[in-house]
């Protein structure tokens, strides 16, 4: 960065309903942070003193989609007014002399909960044009080929400016640096699509903890889920090229059932027996039961059964949004059985329930990712002492 520059605000963006979980764990890390302006799926938060270190700045977060510093917001009918008058905000321009970006993103705040309405997070005709509207007033050169919708993922650890649509004729604007896997993302949602032949909205969750997480999965390798019917998150564990053993009472859809990779056991998991586990690497579970529930499931697992499990990855039920002060200690519970590596987040495809990740060991991740990809963050291990975060480190 060139000139100095002290960001005094900061937006988050998270699913709709989660906006007071979110604020609950941005007070916790003591960082100064007030809560300022809400609107379902999007937050603001002043900080009691300048940032002194944007880039160096992190924060834990399971709800946080994506965060950055934020810049202001413009108002109006015309989408070319607004956009005009988005680089003439002063924090813009303030933080035009301090930092060149590299990539813009535009998303709409979340309309309501994903998965209902046919709605899911992601690209959307109203952001095209505010991009396009966007990158027709400006003269900044690193932008000049940017093109909507085929960023992919941007470059890590560059600056990126944020234009998040609150309303149609509201946006705020942001900066972020990507120096999380998520934050190379635009709105922080994986550019994912779902396969016509996906059997449920599970398949999208599965690619996204798959994605996010990183974690050491080769082609060949035995995975047992535990609640795999009707079977989307066993297809796309397929897809990668694993082995399925899948454990539910219910039916799985006969396209799941005949795929020659993957084995039913039609029972519930805690009357499974030892023999159906042998010589699986990876554990999911996603049950339609109580957090704890779902762990003592898993723990009969990785404790009594095939104790070579390396990792998990469990979707975990929020029934009640009370339910989240309890993640710190799911997470304790987790770590207790051996996982030193215990990672949490609200995936951009979740409903009211959040991904929790777990590996035996941090080694184990940098093994299988190459020198390549060193550099970029996954989110940091939970700390696993409520009210005392860890930032994010590299991975
Ligand atoms: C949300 S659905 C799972 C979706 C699935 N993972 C997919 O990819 O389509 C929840 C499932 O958990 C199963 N379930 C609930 N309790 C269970 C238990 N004790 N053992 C195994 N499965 C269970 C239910 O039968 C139900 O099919």
């Amino acid at each position: 960065m060139s000139t100095p520059w002290h960001p005094q605000f900061l937006f988050a963006v998270c699913q709709t309903g989660a906006e007071a979980a979110l604020k609950r764990e941005f007070v916790a890390q003591n960082l100064g942070l007030r809560p300022s302006f809400s609107r379902p799926g999007f937050v603001t938060f002043k900080f009691d003193q300048p940032c002194e270190n944007p880039q160096g700045f992190q924060l834990h977060s399971t709800f946080a989609r994506t965060w950055g510093f934020s810049l202001g917001k413009v108002s109006g009918d015309h989408a070319s007014e607004l956009a005009a008058a988005s680089w003439q905000l002063p924090g813009v321009a303030e933080v035009l002399m301090a930092i060149k970006p590299r990539d813009l993103h535009v998303w709409q705040r979340d309309r309501v909960m994903p998965g209902e309405d046919g709605f899911e997070p992601g690209p959307t005709a109203l952001a095209a044009e505010v991009d396009a509207a966007l990158i027709a007033n400006s003269s900044i050169e690193s932008l000049q080929s940017h093109r909507y919708g085929q960023q992919g993922a941007s470059q890590p650890n560059t600056w990126i400016l944020d234009a998040v649509i609150v309303e149609p004729g509201e946006w705020w604007l942001g900066c972020h640096h990507a120096s999380r896997r998520a934050a190379c993302w635009v709105g922080g949602v994986p550019p994912i699509g779902q396969p016509e032949e996906a059997v449920s909205r599970a398949y999208l969750k599965m690619c996204e903890a798959l994605e996010w997480s990183a974690l050491p999965i080769a082609r060949g390798e035995i995975c047992v889920e535990l609640g795999c019917s009707p079977g989307g998150a066993a297809q796309a564990l397929l897809d990668k090229g694993l082995f399925v053993v899948g454990i539910d009472p219910a039916e799985v859809d006969p396209v799941v059932e005949a795929h020659p990779n993957f084995v039913h056991v039609r029972r519930r998991s805690l009357d499974v027996p030892k023999r159906d586990f042998q010589r699986a690497k990876w554990l999911t579970a996603d049950m339609n039961v109580p957090p704890s529930y779902t762990l003592d499931a898993v723990e009969d697992v990785v404790l009594h059964k095939t104790p070579s499990i390396r990792g998990l990855v469990l979707t975990l039920k929020l029934a009640d949004w009370s339910l989240t002060s309890e993640i710190g200690n799911l997470v304790k519970r987790v770590r207790s059985w051996g996982y030193r590596d215990v990672r949490t987040r609200q995936l951009a495809f979740n409903r009211q329930e959040f991904c929790l990740v777990a590996l035996k060991s941090r080694a184990q991740r940098r093994i299988k990712r190459g020198a390549s990809q060193r550099r970029i963050r996954t989110d940091a291990p939970h700390s696993g002492v409520p009210g005392k975060m860890h930032g994010e480190s590299p991975s």
